[in-house]
């Protein structure tokens, strides 16, 4: 039987922290009427998870037996072994444990098999997160890859997270900057075949007919 290809119809979006991807790639998906899947809720559930269950974020064993053994659904709720962590994952605790979760190659094959079968199940679909257009769907017919100049992405974050200093969020968007593009394992990367859109001076509209222009042009539309 052939190997069916799980990405031959999704849009990968990918970048750094604050470039826009949520709200970009959950609009586009609304356009092309498709589902919309948040990739970095997935690390942050088993973060979340995790320290729930008192395991240590950085113990790789233990965390990835409890991401192969978990239930997870990533809607507009997340819920994990039937908890509600939608509010709870975005907290800055989780936040801080979620890079060395993201670094655990065996977090990634696990996590990464659940997005193929999302798509899979859904014939397609958009996808969000670091290493969509890389590792996980290398075939996906279209790469996007957002940017945004670094005091804007803090500037962003900090406005959603209303509980923290803009120098709080700018120096953790920083580190989690530097873990994620200098891990080990599906390191934050540009696609060679990605179109690169930088949204520092585009706003979401601007940003989203762009996309929805480059989906058509792929044969998504
Ligand atoms: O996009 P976010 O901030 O919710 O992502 C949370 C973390 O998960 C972030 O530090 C990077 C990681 N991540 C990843 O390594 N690969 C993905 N496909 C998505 C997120």
């Amino acid at each position: 039987m052939p190997a069916v290809n799980a990405g031959s119809k999704v849009v990968a979006i990918d970048g750094p922290a604050g470039s826009g991807k949520s709200t970009v790639a959950r609009a586009v998906a609304a356009r092309l009427r498709t589902d919309y899947l948040d990739t970095g809720a997935m690390y942050r559930a088993v973060a979340f998870m995790a320290m729930r269950s008192g395991v240590d974020p950085e113990d790789a064993e233990p965390v990835a037996r409890l991401a192969r053994a978990m239930t997870l659904e990533v809607a507009d709720r997340v819920m994990v072994n039937g908890v509600d962590a939608t509010i709870e994952i975005r907290s800055p605790e989780v936040t801080r444990a979620v890079s060395a979760v993201a670094a655990n190659p065996e977090v990634r094959a696990e996590l990464g098999r659940r997005m193929r079968e999302w798509a899979l199940e859904r014939s397609g679909g958009v996808v969000e997160g670091r290493d969509i257009g890389t590792v996980v769907f290398p075939g996906a017919p279209l790469k996007v890859y957002l940017t945004a100049s670094d005091e804007e992405r803090a500037q962003r974050r900090s406005q959603e997270m209303l509980d923290m200093h803009y120098d709080e969020v700018a120096a953790d968007i920083a580190r989690r900057d530097h873990v994620d593009s200098t891990r080990a394992h599906a390191p934050l990367a540009v696609a060679d075949d990605a179109v690169v859109v930088d949204t520092t001076t585009r706003n979401v509209d601007q940003v989203v007919e762009l996309v929805l222009e480059l989906a058509a042009k792929a044969g998504l539309g």
